[in-house]
């Protein structure tokens, strides 16, 4: 991979990767601020997407058209789905989907784009196999391959996360990852997504967000430092 754009969607997530870019040259896009450097020996943009799916979708694209990235990881935190993932645990992307698009009374299924040829956006093989290594690394028996779901909700409802779970197959939700997944497989551009779980997605989904997302920034940061060293 020649040039990586690195995406978080706030502050805590970009911010140690940015104590880490040399040479650093900073340019503003759509509101958003692209850091062009090295990262140890490869060359990224990271940038701060903005929470939400336009935010990304718009940043991912910038990222391959202006930039000329020609590989994407996105880290960040997550909300748990998957019953067995503790709070700090590690969710690798094999695919996204988006669990807020639903034109059902169309007859479409929940998730399903219409028309679309495909709703569900793989992940790039390498990148997954590389991420997945990484990870195991520091959270051995703590990271799982899977499905990540997105939308523009912050979910934190034990109905909504069984729902997620059972209907679409979802092992974490956060509100990112499809969208970037979507944009890159558009511009057949490979790319991951990397979440560490910040909360379970249910009533307490606030208060442990609130205390765990330094954590899981920290171990998606881990990850992919690990990973970047490795590629
Ligand atoms: N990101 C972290 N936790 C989340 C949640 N519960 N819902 C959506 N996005 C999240």
């Amino acid at each position: 991979y020649r040039k990586i754009g690195l995406i978080g969607a706030m502050d805590e997530e970009i911010k140690r990767f940015l104590d880490h870019i040399d040479d650093v040259k900073t340019i503003e896009k759509a509101g958003i601020r692209f850091y062009e450097g090295f990262f140890y020996d490869t060359e990224v943009v990271l940038c701060k997407s903005g929470v939400g799916k336009v935010n990304a979708a718009v940043c991912s694209q910038i990222l391959i058209d202006h930039f000329e990235i020609n590989a994407v990881i996105f880290t960040g935190v997550a909300g748990a789905l998957h019953p067995d993932l503790q709070i700090g645990d590690i969710v690798i992307s094999t695919d996204c989907m988006h669990h807020d698009m639903d034109a059902s009374p169309l007859g479409f299924s929940r998730g399903t784009i219409p028309y679309d040829k495909t709703s569900i956006f793989k992940a790039d093989d390498d990148l997954i196999k590389a991420a997945f290594q990484a990870s195991e690394k520091s959270f051995h028996n703590r990271t799982r391959k899977g499905r990540i779901l997105s939308g523009d909700q912050f979910i934190a409802d034990r109905e909504v996360v069984q729902q997620l779970h059972k209907q679409m197959d979802g092992d974490c939700t956060e509100m990112e990852g499809a969208a970037v997944a979507q944009v890159c497989s558009m511009n057949e551009v490979p790319f991951v997504i990397i979440r560490s779980m910040s909360d379970k997605a249910d009533g307490s989904a606030d208060v442990n967000f609130a205390e765990f997302v330094v954590q899981a920034s920290q171990h998606s940061y881990q990850i992919v430092e690990q990973m970047l060293k490795n590629i």
